[in-house]
C-alpha cells in the first residue's frame, strides 16, 4: 500500500519523477515498502522489532534523494546543430515562415528552454524542452504550435511579451508545413 500511495502522489512532485532514473526511484520506493512492512510483520507476530529495517529504509530514502538531484543528460549544442533532420523535420524547416518563427522562438523562448538557461530562477530547461537550434525547433514544431500558437500557455504569463502577430506567425507556419505532410498531422 505505501509504495502505491507514494506513486499516486508522486506526479505532483517533479523531484520524484523528473529524472531519467525515475524507474530506479520507483523500484527503491518498493524496496522501502518491503523493509517497512517487514518491521510491522515482525512486530505484530510478537517476535521482535527489527530495528535494522529503519536503517535500511532511511538509506534507501537518502539514495532516492541523491538520484533525484542527478542532472539530466542531454545532447550538446554542437550535436544538436549537427544532427541531420528527418524528412518531416525538413518540411518544417523549409516551410514558409520558418525563419521568422526561429527568430520568435530564439527571442521569446530560449532564455528558459536552453541547455544553459539564462533566465533568473530557471536552473534547467523545463521538461527538458530545448529550443535553441533549427533541429530543436523543428523537432518541437507541434509543441510550439500548441503551447505558443493556438494556446497561450507559453511563455508562462507571457513574461517575454510575445505579440499576437508572432503567435499568428507560428500558427500559419505550422499549418502550412503540416498541410504538406501525411494526413494525421494535417488534420490538426
Ligand atoms: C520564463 C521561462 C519560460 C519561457 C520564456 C518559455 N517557457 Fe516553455 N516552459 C516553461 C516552464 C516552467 C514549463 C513547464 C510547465 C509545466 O510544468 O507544465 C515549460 C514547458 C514548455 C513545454 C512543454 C509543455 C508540456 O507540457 O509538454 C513547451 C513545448 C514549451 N514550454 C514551449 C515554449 C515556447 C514555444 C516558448 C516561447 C514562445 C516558451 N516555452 C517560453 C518556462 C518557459
Amino acid at each position: 500500500t505505501l509504495p502505491v500511495i507514494f506513486l499516486m502522489l508522486s506526479n505532483h512532485y517533479p523531484l520524484a519523477f523528473a529524472s531519467q532514473y525515475n524507474w530506479v526511484i520507483a523500484a527503491l520506493v518498493f524496496l522501502m515498502g518491503v523493509s517497512i512492512r517487514h518491521y510491522f510483520n515482525s512486530m505484530h507476530a510478537g517476535n521482535s522489532r527489527p530495528l535494522w529495517t529503519w536503517l535500511v529504509t532511511g538509506l534507501l530514502f537518502v539514495a532516492i534523494m541523491w538520484i533525484s538531484t542527478l542532472p539530466l543528460e542531454f545532447d550538446s549544442l554542437e550535436d544538436a546543430e549537427a544532427r541531420p533532420l528527418t524528412t518531416t523535420e525538413q518540411v518544417f524547416a523549409s516551410s514558409e515562415g520558418f525563419d521568422e518563427v526561429q527568430d520568435i522562438v530564439l527571442g521569446r523562448c530560449s532564455m528558459c528552454h536552453a541547455r544553459e538557461t539564462f533566465y533568473e530562477g530557471v536552473r534547467s530547461a523545463p521538461k527538458g524542452v530545448h529550443l535553441e537550434t533549427t533541429s530543436d525547433i523543428v523537432a518541437h514544431a507541434r509543441d510550439i504550435y500548441l503551447q505558443a500558437g493556438v494556446t497561450r500557455a507559453m511563455p508562462p504569463a507571457n513574461v517575454t511579451y510575445i505579440e499576437p502577430e508572432e503567435r499568428a506567425a507560428i500558427i500559419s507556419w505550422y499549418r502550412n508545413a503540416a498541410s504538406q505532410l501525411p494526413i494525421q498531422l494535417a488534420a490538426n
